[in-house]
Order: C-alpha cells, then sequence, then structure tokens
C-alpha cells in the first residue's frame, strides 16, 4: 500500500508528457472540442466587447455636450448591449458544457482502459498492486484528471484569452493609462510566484497526510474485529487522533494559502483601480480621456484579475491531476498481460483440447513467485487422459501453485508443461481456459442469480442448467432458495453455505464441461450429511474427465488411480494408498498426521 502513496511525493509539479497524455483522449471528440474552443473564443469577444461598448455609450450617448439627447439611439444601445449579454451567456454555456462532456467521456474511456488492461494483467503483475489500489486509480486518479479538464484546460484558455484580450483592450482605448495599470503587474507576479510555492508545499503535505489517513482508516476498518477482539479500540483511537490531527493542519495550511493570496490579489486590484481613478481624473479634468474610458477601464480591470485570484486553486487541481494522471499512466503502461498464443489458431488445431481428454505431462518444472524463492524444482510427472491423480503434500508444498501454473495464470520459469503432446504456452489462452477448469478452495460466487453463476457467461437453457444441478445434487437446494434458481447471491454468496458453494462449484463443471479439471479440495469442515454428498457430487463431476485433484479428504485419495506426493518441490513419491502406506515415507507419515483419525 505504501508505495502507492509514495507516487504523490514524486511527481513533477507539471510534466508536459502527462499533459500530452490527458489531451490524447480528446482525439475522438474532435468535433466537440473544436466546438468549445470556437464557443469560448466568442464568450470571450463577447465579454470584452462589453465594457469597450459601455464606453462608447457613455461617450456617444450619455455625456454628449452640444446635441439634443437622442433616445432611440440609447433605446438600440440598450437592446445591443442585453443582446451582447444573452450572447455571451449562451456561448460561456456552451463552452462549459462541451468541455464538460469531453471531460466525462475522457474519464469514461481512461476507466474502460484501465478496467481492460487490470482483467489482462498477469497474477505476477496483479500481485504487485493490490486491488484497493487499482479501485482508487479507477475513480479517484480518473476523477483528478476530469477536474484537470474542467478547472485546468477549460478555464487556463478562458483565462488566457480574457487576460491578452484585456490588455489589448486597455491599450486600444488609452495607451497612456494603460500603461499606469502594468505598474502593480510586478507585484501580482511576485505574488503569484510565491503563492505557487506555497501551495505546492500545502498541497504535498495535504496529500500525504490524507493519505496517512485513508491508509491507517482502510487497515484498522478492514480490520475492526481483530481490534475489537484485542480491545485494541482506544490505542486505535489515539493513533488515529495523531494522523486525523495532522491532516487537519495540512488542510488548515492549505487554506492559509488561499486565504492570504485572495485578500492581496484584492488588494493589488483595487489599487490599481485607485491608481488610474486618479490618473485618469487628472486625464480627464485636462479633456484628454473621456468619462467612458475611465468606467470601461475599470470594469476591465477586474475582468484581468478575476483569473489571478483563481490561480492558486486551480494549481492544486493541475498538481492533483499531475499525480493521478502520472499513477494512471504509469499503470496503463506497465502492461504485463499472460503471453497469449493468439487466437488465430484456435479454430482448427485446437479445437481438439476443447473436447477430448488429453494426457497432462509436467516436465521438469521450476517455479518461484519471487526470484530466488522456488517453490516448485523441477518438477515431473504425467497424467493419462480421463484419469483421476490425487497431489497431496504438507501445507505450502505448492499444490496450489501447480494449479496456477497449469491454467496458466502465473508460468513456469523453466522446464514445460506439455497437453497432448503441445507445451501450453503455445496454446491460445482462450481455448486453453475453455478446456481445463479449475476448482478453487474458495468458490468464488459473483453477486447475481444462481443460474448466471452456473453459466458464467455460457448461453445455456433453464433445462441444461438444471440437468447440470441434478447431476452433482444442487437442485435439491436450490429449488428450496426462495426464488430457486432466479434467487441472488448476495456478496461473497453469504447466504448460502459453503457446502452449498461447492456444489455449485461442481455443477459449473457440469456445464462448462471441459476436458480437464483442476480441483482444489476445500479445506473447511463440513456436517457428514453434506461432506458425503460432496462426494458423491465430486465424482459425477470428474467422471470421465482428466483430473488433478488436491486431495483433502481421505475418500477422495482412496478414489485416485494414484497419488503424487509433493515435497520440497518434486514429487517424492508415487503409487496408490496402499503402495504408500506400505513403504511408509513421506506419505504414511501425512496419512498418520492428517487423515488417519478419519
Ligand atoms: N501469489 C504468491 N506470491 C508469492 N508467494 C506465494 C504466492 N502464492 C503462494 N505462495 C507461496 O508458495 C508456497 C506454496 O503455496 P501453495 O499455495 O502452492 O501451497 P499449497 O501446497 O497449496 O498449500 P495448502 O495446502 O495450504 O493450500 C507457499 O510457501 C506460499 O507462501
Ligand atoms: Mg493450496
Amino acid at each position: 500500500m505504501s508505495d502507492y502513496f509514495e507516487t504523490d511525493e514524486v511527481v513533477k509539479e507539471y510534466d508536459s508528457r502527462i499533459t500530452g497524455r490527458i489531451i490524447s483522449y480528446i482525439k475522438p471528440y474532435k468535433a466537440l472540442a473544436v466546438l468549445s474552443l470556437a464557443a469560448l473564443g466568442v464568450s470571450t469577444l463577447g465579454e470584452l466587447f462589453i465594457p469597450v461598448f459601455i464606453r462608447r455609450v457613455i461617450d456617444t450617448v450619455i455625456f454628449v455636450k452640444d446635441r439634443a439627447p437622442d433616445f432611440s439611439l440609447l433605446h438600440r444601445s440598450c437592446v445591443i448591449l442585453f443582446l451582447a449579454l444573452l450572447g455571451t451567456l449562451v456561448f460561456s454555456f456552451v463552452h462549459v458544457w462541451s468541455i464538460s462532456l469531453i471531460a466525462q467521456r475522457v474519464m469514461r474511456d481512461i476507466r474502460l482502459a484501465l478496467f481492460e488492461t487490470t482483467l489482462g494483467q498477469s497474477s505476477a503483475a496483479l500481485s504487485r498492486h493490490p486491488v484497493g489500489r487499482i479501485v482508487t486509480r479507477l475513480t479517484g486518479d480518473v476523477e483528478t484528471i476530469n477536474e484537470f479538464f474542467t478547472q485546468v484546460i477549460g478555464s487556463f484558455l478562458k483565462d488566457f484569452a480574457v487576460m491578452v484580450g484585456v490588455l489589448i483592450a486597455l491599450f486600444f482605448l488609452s495607451p497612456k493609462l494603460a500603461l499606469v495599470t502594468l505598474v502593480t503587474v510586478p507585484p501580482v507576479a511576485a505574488v503569484a510566484v510565491w503563492s505557487r510555492v506555497k501551495a505546492r508545499d500545502a498541497f504535498r503535505r495535504q496529500r500525504s497526510a490524507s493519505s496517512l489517513v485513508n491508509s491507517y482508516l482502510s487497515e484498522r476498518l478492514g480490520g475492526v474485529q481483530v481490534v475489537q477482539l484485542f480491545c485494541r479500540e482506544q490505542q486505535s483511537a489515539t493513533e488515529f487522533g495523531t494522523r486525523n490531527g495532522e491532516l487537519l493542519d495540512a488542510n488548515l495550511g492549505e487554506m492559509y494559502v488561499y486565504a492570504t493570496f485572495r485578500p492581496v490579489i484584492d488588494l493589488l486590484c483595487n489599487v490599481t483601480i485607485a491608481l488610474v481613478i486618479a490618473w485618469g481624473a487628472n486625464l480627464a479634468l485636462s479633456a484628454s480621456l473621456s468619462p467612458g474610458v475611465l468606467i470601461a477601464f475599470i470594469s476591465l480591470i477586474t475582468m484581468f484579475f478575476t483569473p489571478v485570484q483563481d490561480i492558486a486553486e486551480k494549481y492544486t487541481t493541475l498538481q492533483s491531476a499531475m499525480a493521478g494522471g502520472e499513477r494512471v499512466f504509469k499503470f496503463l503502461d506497465a502492461d504485463e498481460r499472460i503471453p497469449d498464443a493468439g487466437e488465430a489458431s484456435l479454430s482448427t488445431s485446437d479445437s481438439p483440447i476443447l473436447k477430448r481428454a488429453l494426457p497432462v505431462v509436467f516436465q521438469d518444472v521450476r517455479f518461484a513467485y519471487k526470484p530466488g524463492e522456488d517453490i516448485l524444482r523441477g518438477l515431473s510427472f504425467t497424467v493419462k487422459p480421463g484419469e483421476m491423480i490425487a497431489l497431496v503434500g504438507y501445507t505450502g508444498a505448492g499444490k496450489t501453485t501447480i494449479i496456477n501454473l497449469l491454467t496458466r495464470l502465473w508460468d513456469v520459469s523453466s522446464g514445460r508443461i506439455l497437453l497432448g503432446g503441445r507445451d501450453i504456452r503455445d496454446v491460445p489462452l482462450a481455448s486453453l481456459h475453455r478446456g481445463i477448469l479449475p476448482v478453487l478452495q474458495d468458490v468464488f460466487l459473483f453477486s447475481g442469480t444462481v443460474r448466471d453463476n452456473i453459466c458464467l457467461g455460457l448461453p445455456l437453457s433453464d433445462d441444461e442448467v438444471e440437468r447440470a444441478c441434478r447431476t452433482v445434487y444442487a437442485h435439491g437446494f436450490i429449488s428450496r432458495l426462495p426464488q430457486g434458481y432466479g434467487t441472488v447471491l448476495a456478496e461473497s454468496a453469504s447466504n448460502i453455505s459453503s457446502g452449498q458453494r461447492q456444489l455449485l462449484s461442481f455443477a459449473r463443471v457440469i456445464a462448462h464441461d471441459p476436458a480437464i479439471v483442476v480441483l482444489d479440495e476445500a479445506t473447511s469442515s463440513i456436517d457428514t450429511e453434506t461432506e458425503g454428498l460432496i462426494q458423491l457430487a465430486m465424482k459425477q463431476a470428474l467422471a470421465g474427465r482428466t483430473s488433478i485433484v488436491i486431495a483433502h479428504r481421505l475418500s477422495t485419495i482412496k478414489d485416485a488411480a494414484r497419488i503424487l506426493v509433493l515435497s520440497g518441490g518434486v514429487v517424492v513419491e508415487e503409487g496408490t494408498h496402499d503402495e504408500l502406506v506400505a513403504r511408509n515415507g513421506v506419505y504414511a507419515k501425512l496419512y498418520r498426521l492428517q487423515y488417519s483419525e478419519e
């Protein structure tokens, strides 16, 4: 968890590659982007037009000395002003609407890309990215990119256009007076630079404080029962209190930057206006400046300062987006998929794998989850077509690892696994996964109906589903559920028992009809009646298939054609139950320890 949060600290203030990458997501929405830019241009022109036009009205309609008042001109001017205001409003709406639309679509695209990338990742890659972290990336980090669009790109362009436009308008109206307004530019720039440094530091402090709070929360709340059982409430509250206090300080620090920055900019804005009024009044009195120009100056200067006031906040948004974007793109770029032989050869040469029982051969397989920590050290064994073998070994011997390798959740470090004489790495993943079905120790059921959980996307008829369930004795309990096959399983299927979950997993095997089944027998203890049912169901599910069963029950072991005893990363003994007991080796010892009480 920690390294996820550490990336907050190393991120650059501004990274043009990240910005470029974010912007590249606009490509599919070019038309909308053009519309947005055009609307921005028009609304900015409108905003600048209004004070300039008011100036004209004041000077040519109101303050006219030698002419009779022209009311029709005044009315016309009012109509023009009204239309200009309305137009500005409409275009400004179009701008905000279109940029938000782009931002939302880009977010959707990035979320989808992240999700698809995650689903395709090898287990090796996934083991380095805890699920919680990926979820944060999908939600929080993508949201920072949204803010980047709406608050940074959208308003940055607008602010820039307004500021440049205001300067042009000022020099156009009165170059002399415009020079006066430039006097305050250096202090404004100085304050902006100061605030940028302060905002950056405050932002970093705030981020690290908030990530400390988050990680502490998720850990303690995740383990809330342990906290309760070991009476750690008081201590946890104290520890949380410290981190919470730090977050408060960091937040206040950030607020402090905003709270000082805004009034200082306000002050500078008013000083500029005061200078303009003082200087402008002088000019006006000496008749070298019209009153309209003076009034236009005041509103233009206010317009100039408005974007400056928001700089500190926008800077923080930019920082978050850089951090968020960096994490999102790092994850997308680190794409480590399971190498797939591809779909190309699926149709013809691989179809036998889907249907026929094939021999499974492990040839001198070596494997380590982490370099240097070998779990399997030259494992070799053969399972004949249609044969059921049992794998036994002490806990941690690498039994589940064998399933992970055969299903290619992980790939062997060296050696080969052959399926019908063919290296499984040369078999397209899709057909491999259709041919081999693992039944895991903990049956994973999705929230959805019983039916959906058995089909898992296969287009099976209700009859087929029911037949599969009858075969493995699951029909009985399913039909007693409130909505039968339509009963919605709660999250992690907590509304059915663990024995029932296992029956469902056998129904899946029948429904999917794989040629090879690898079964990690559940260790959870179940009442003897259900136990007997599960034994029967398993026999049905495995009948006629090549199967490797990691056996935890004596009855399963005795049913197996052969038993392989795994120890030290290799098969140390092989044979039937009676043979192995007679041999009085590792198996005999294991048997006395684990199974004799049965
Ligand atoms: N994803 C993983 N990353 C790193 N090490 C792992 C991983 N999965 C398992 N291991 C390690 O590999 C070894 C073998 O684990 P495995 O799950 O294959 O044991 P097992 O024989 O199935 O044990 P059990 O009977 O308890 O299920 C263990 O020492 C375990 O710590
Ligand atoms: Mg295991």
